[in-house]
């Protein structure tokens, strides 16, 4: 029966155990987004991992929505980023990066020259964002004109290319929790007339762009996917996401992507979908299924044994527990994580919760 602790294969991506690490903005990369060492220190202390998949990193400053996150961007950004790969390479790890463009979670403070965030349709999204001078309202965006779209598409591009400068494994495209792909792909933030608005086939386009961008530099076998299609995160709803989510799936095909990584219900959140079947999507993907949210030992071994997912992501266990595959596999009990530290600050909270056992020096 297949369990944590066995291998699989994800595209060309060779994981030793199903024990992904899910990627976690922590704000800790500075005003200039350059990691450093105290980042490659975290994620090396957490390469037991099957794989890690790296915060989300922007890819153009117009693409950031969140203070002190990191880039993949400028020459700094790409030599940063080749620290922590290195430092999680040496201890034996994998490692991927999760593009990012946000959209309109967002604020005039994050963006180039002061600028309105960007968005499918100008609909402000409820909330507050997180800024250099704390909280603040998010405001109405500026609705995309169609013609700006393909330099978009040209920024995922470039940023693909920069993570393989940077020495990653592969990257993730974040289409999940409300950010700019899943803006263009729900009908409650995408009201355009344009070939990108109106029918889910054209809702859809962006995506498939994307996909398309990246997989010319890293091809399918070292791309992956995340959605989120049941997910209220950043303010976010659809009419008939299971027509939508059905539809992007099966329109992905031609990509052969590693995998497909879901996150099953609302993000961070309850595990109750609202009827959406998750298993819908596992049949019409060719590659690996990846499955997340709110699992814990017991539902992470079920999924598995039951043929449910390939391999489960966890996201906050990996912050307070930096060598989570060993207390998964011995049943160690888990150490809480410490929400006030989650977003900002330095090592306090980051790279300072220890491991049961230490290797000897
Ligand atoms: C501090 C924090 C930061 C997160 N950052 C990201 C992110 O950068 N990209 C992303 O797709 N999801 C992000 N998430 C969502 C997690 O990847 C994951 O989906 C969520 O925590 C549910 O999984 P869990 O129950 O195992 O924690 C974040 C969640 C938390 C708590």
């Amino acid at each position: 029966m297949t369990d944590l602790f066995q291998p699989v294969r994800l595209g060309a991506i060779d994981l030793p155990n199903r024990v992904v690490m899910a990627p976690l903005t922590r704000s800790r990369t500075g005003s200039a987004g350059i990691p450093g060492p105290m980042n490659a220190t975290y994620y090396a202390q957490r390469a037991t991992a099957g794989l890690i998949i790296a915060e989300a990193t922007q890819i153009s400053q117009q693409g950031q929505g969140y203070a002190y996150t990191p880039g993949i961007v400028t020459e700094q950004q790409i030599a940063g980023w080749r620290q922590v790969t290195d430092a999680v390479h040496r201890e034996g790890g994998r490692i991927l990066l999760q593009l990012w463009h946000v959209g309109r979670i967002s604020h005039p403070s994050l963006q180039p020259d002061g600028a309105l965030p960007v968005a499918p349709s100008a609909i402000k999204p409820e909330g507050q964002a997180f800024t250099e001078s704390g909280f603040a309202p998010f405001v109405t965006p500026r609705a995309l004109e169609t013609d700006e779209i393909p330099g978009i598409v040209e920024d995922y591009r470039r940023a693909a290319r920069n993570a393989k400068e940077a020495g990653f494994d592969g990257v993730e495209i974040h289409g999940a929790n409300g950010y700019l792909i899943d803006q263009f792909l729900r009908d409650g933030t995408n009201q355009r007339t344009d070939r990108y608005g109106g029918s889910i086939e054209n809702r859809t386009r962006l995506l498939l762009e994307v996909t398309k961008a990246v997989t010319s530099v890293w091809g399918g076998e070292r791309t992956g996917l995340r959605i989120s299609p049941a997910s209220p995160a950043n303010d976010m709803r659809d009419s008939n996401p299971q027509a939508l989510f059905d539809h992007a799936v099966a329109a992905l095909a031609p990509f052969n992507l590693a995998y497909l990584h879901v996150v099953e219900g609302a993000t961070g959140g309850s595990r109750d979908a609202g009827g959406f079947d998750f298993q819908a999507l596992r049949r019409a993907f060719s590659g690996a299924y990846m499955a997340n949210n709110g699992y814990d030992l017991p539902l992470a071994q079920a999924a598995l044994a039951e043929g449910r997912a390939d391999a489960i992501a966890f996201g906050r266990p990996f912050i307070s527990n930096p060598d989570l595959v060993e207390r998964l596999r011995t049943g160690a009990p888990l150490a809480q994580s410490q929400k006030e530290t989650f977003y900002g600050g330095d090592e306090h909270g980051y790279t300072d919760y220890p491991a049961l056992t230490r290797k000897a020096a």
